[in-house]
């Protein structure tokens, strides 16, 4: 038998309602806050991912599913969707008019990292970007957005990690003093941060082996580096956060995986997960519009792993089990027939109503019923076609009703109404 690919995986009809109530609810809440969505195509020039990511960062140096299109350019499954929404800002100058836009996307990402739980090669994510806002308050509101979908969502267990990278301007002071304080320790580091120390200092100070994380401990603190007005935009970020009583911790070694950040990154971690404790991400982009051929303008926004909010929702709440509204348990024929005709009906006026169509017995139909978790079961067979009427049952009470035929739709119409 043909098998999955590793790292990749199926999302079964029985875990669908999950995905589908966050998907409705961001949508609803990103829509509140001025978001349009956008949808993108998951394949993408390769270069294009180079030049955001980052050529020294995970993504881009071992993670990426790069191939050689038919005619030779390399093309690459997007890894992430920050890159694809810049392109598509400056391609279809979405500034021209207007440069603030705020856009959202939802879809697969594909990396090809060690799969293990709350680690794929294809998530899904959800994104949010904001174009040409400076102010520090978009940040903020950035983060409550985030916080209050976590809210509507009741998931618990998570808190939301605060930091600045600098800028361009202030950060290279800090990439050499951790060079300077890494190198002479470099033997109590790991073999990739070993490599890092050079091309990427930063990157050391999130990493998870616990003999990195020790030589850490000391080392120089960003928010000792930044320049003037990467502090100004830091604390008024802060003092917004705190004002509007919306929790957070701040964490200097907080530093992402990709290189285009400056100033404000975020992340919403939580112990859930075992090794993967990061549920969401993001923060500042401001220099990425230009790199990438736009025009200079400031960017901020986050995705979050949607696998991942998924699996704490089921762990930190048990979900309503999906029911169906009624089961029509008919036998015979001519039962058969007119229940099929009223399945039709329900449906189409938006009612879950479900039959079954091998011809089981009653026994067996009813365990379907079960099984669907019906509210209510009609029972039709040949004494009740021959009465004129149905039997109703409901199946949390027991109560039984006998329903004449012709009124048997208007009935569940309004028992779906009350
Ligand atoms: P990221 O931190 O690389 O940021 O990914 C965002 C989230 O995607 C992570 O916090 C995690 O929940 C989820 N994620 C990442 N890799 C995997 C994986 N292999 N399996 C399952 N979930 C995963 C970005 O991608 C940035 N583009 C976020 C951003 C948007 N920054 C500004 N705008």
């Amino acid at each position: 038998m043909i098998q999955k690919i590793k790292g990749f995986k199926d999302i079964l009809p029985e875990d669908i309602g999950i995905w589908q109530k966050v998907e409705s609810t961001a949508k609803s809440i990103f829509e509140s806050f001025g978001f349009s969505e956008i949808r993108l195509p998951i394949i993408e020039s390769s270069e294009l991912f180079k030049r955001s990511i980052g050529e020294n960062t995970d993504i881009v140096e071992k993670e990426m599913y790069t191939f050689a299109d038919r005619n030779g350019g390399l093309i690459t499954l997007r890894p992430e969707a920050t890159a694809s929404v810049v392109r598509s800002y400056i391609q279809n100058k979405m500034y021209a008019k207007d440069p603030e836009r705020k856009l959202y996307t939802i879809g697969p990402m594909f990396r090809r990292e060690r799969p293990q739980k709350g680690r794929y090669r294809q998530f899904y994510q959800i994104n949010a970007e904001v174009f040409g806002i400076k102010s520090p308050l978009i940040d903020a509101q950035l983060i409550l957005m985030l916080t209050n979908l976590f809210e509507k969502l009741e998931v618990k267990d998570v808190i939301t990690h605060l930091n600045s990278l600098g800028c361009p301007g202030c950060r290279p002071d800090f990439r050499r003093a951790l060079i300077d304080f890494f190198k002479p320790v470099s033997d109590e580091l790991c073999k990739d941060c070993i490599r890092r120390i050079d091309k990427n200092p930063l990157r050391v100070l999130d990493c998870k082996s616990p003999s990195c994380k020790k030589a850490v401990e000391n080392a120089p603190v960003i928010t000792d580096y930044l320049c003037a007005e990467c502090e100004t935009h830091f604390i008024a970020v802060v003092d917004t956060l705190k004002k509007q009583n919306i929790p957070f911790k701040l964490n200097t070694r907080l530093v992402r995986g990709l290189d285009y950040y400056t100033r404000t990154t975020f992340e919403i971690q939580t112990s859930l997960l075992g090794a993967q404790s990061a549920v969401a991400g993001g923060g500042r982009y401001d220099g990425l519009v230009k790199v990438l051929g736009g025009p200079d303008q400031p960017a901020v926004g986050f995705a979050i792993g949607f696998d991942r909010l998924v699996e704490i929702m089921a762990v930190s709440q048990k979900q309503k089990e999906s029911c169906i509204d009624i089961f029509i348990a008919a036998l015979g024929e001519k039962s058969s027939t007119i229940a099929y005709r009223w399945i039709c009906e329900l449906n189409l006026s938006g009612i879950k109503a479900e039959m079954d169509f091998s011809g089981k017995s009653l026994k067996s139909q009813m365990r379907k019923a079960g099984k669907l978790n019906a509210m209510y079961v009609a029972i039709m067979g040949e004494v009740e076609l021959n009465d004129g009427a149905v039997i109703v049952r409901d199946m949390k009470t027991k109560v039984q009703e006998s329903i004449p035929i012709k009124k048997f739709i208007e009935s569940v119409k309004d028992r779906k109404a009350a």
